[in-house]
């Protein structure tokens, strides 16, 4: 990190042996009981802005300064209930509230307004979705789950499946594996929500292997990770193409017959119908276990940003402990 602020904008600004330091603090800050006292974000307050709606980031991340002993403030509908229902611009709203905080996590629907806001401010700003740009801390947590669920995050075939185009968690996670080795990524998507060509191709370049296809069944016995995603409703212009992007792949107890038995299915949640609830009591449906690891691997991130992470921590060979 160039800046002396840890704002987290982009999973570009993170490498390996980051991520391994941070799934073992995560791992670590998990095996404690939900009363035992953390302590290290003890008389700092973090403030919510959300300009979208959000059920699991922000109050994940509310949990987790929570446990860490920290306090929050928020705006939980920024939209219509801060100044900026009044016309006030995100940088100058950040402004003030950096005043009131000591961290800034922010979900707006504009791409790039985050690291605007993060550029004004001298807190530590973290991008909880900037419109269907980037969503880095969820893409942390799915590598997380995928380390805790198997074991590693290398040599794996994974297959990103939904809307890759307005999707910012299928995307940010796209470019986080890049950091990974020995990859196999499948793209599945309906034409009018592929991933875009700069994303595949810096996949490409970083040296994974990347193959768009449409045909779901046929891969799904060779996959270790399957990554659904929801049709981003709220970022299409035209009603017509959503529906045309909706129904084309489905997980449900069909498909997960054609699944390995160890593979894992990954959701960055909300579903609404991508995956058939039937699926649920399947051991390998994920997506709950997904959804929990937020606040364990929220609270080494706001360590990090606080730089409140105990000196003794830290530092691996990127294995995991089973
Ligand atoms: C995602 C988001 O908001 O980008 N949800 C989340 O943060 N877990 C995905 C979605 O809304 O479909």
């Amino acid at each position: 990190m160039r800046s002396t602020v840890n704002h987290v904008l982009s999973v570009a600004q993170f490498e390996r042996p980051f991520l391994f330091e941070l799934f073992r603090r995560a791992d670590e800050l998990a095996t404690l009981g939900a009363r035992e006292a953390v302590g290290t974000a003890k008389g700092a307050i973090m403030a919510t802005l959300f300009y979208e709606p959000s059920t699991r980031t922000r109050l994940s991340f509310e949990a987790a300064m929570t446990r860490l002993g920290g306090a929050v403030i928020s705006a939980e509908y920024a939209a219509a209930t801060s100044s900026a229902a009044k016309g006030e611009s995100i940088e100058d709203t950040a402004r003030v509230v950096a005043g009131y905080a000591d961290l800034l996590v922010i979900r707006h629907p504009e791409a790039g307004s985050v690291a605007r806001a993060a550029s004004v401010v001298d807190v530590p700003v973290i991008n909880a979705g900037d419109g269907a740009n980037e969503h880095p801390t969820q893409a942390l947590i799915d590598l997380y789950t995928i380390w805790r669920e198997l074991g590693r995050i290398d040599g794996l075939t994974i297959a990103l499946v939904g809307d890759l185009r307005y999707g910012r968690a299928a995307r940010s996670l796209a470019r986080l594996l890049t950091q990974t080795v020995d990859t196999t990524v499948f793209l599945v998507a309906p034409p009018v929500t592929r991933m875009a060509p700069d994303v595949v191709n810096e996949l490409r370049a970083a040296g994974l292997r990347v193959e768009e296809t449409d045909d779901l069944y046929a891969i799904a016995p060779t996959l270790d990770v399957l990554y659904q995603t929801r049709i981003q409703r709220e970022r299409f212009s035209d009603a017509e193409s959503y529906t045309q992007a909706c129904g084309h792949y489905v997980v449900n107890r069909e498909l997960m017959q054609h699944l390995p038995s160890e593979a894992i299915v990954l959701h960055p949640l909300p579903r609404v119908g991508e995956i058939d609830p039937a699926v649920d009591d399947d051991r390998r449906a994920a997506y709950f276990r997904q959804a929990r690891n937020g606040v364990a691997l929220r609270m080494a991130l706001i360590e990090w940003m606080l730089q409140r992470r105990p000196a003794e921590v830290v530092s691996s060979n990127g294995h995991h402990r089973r």
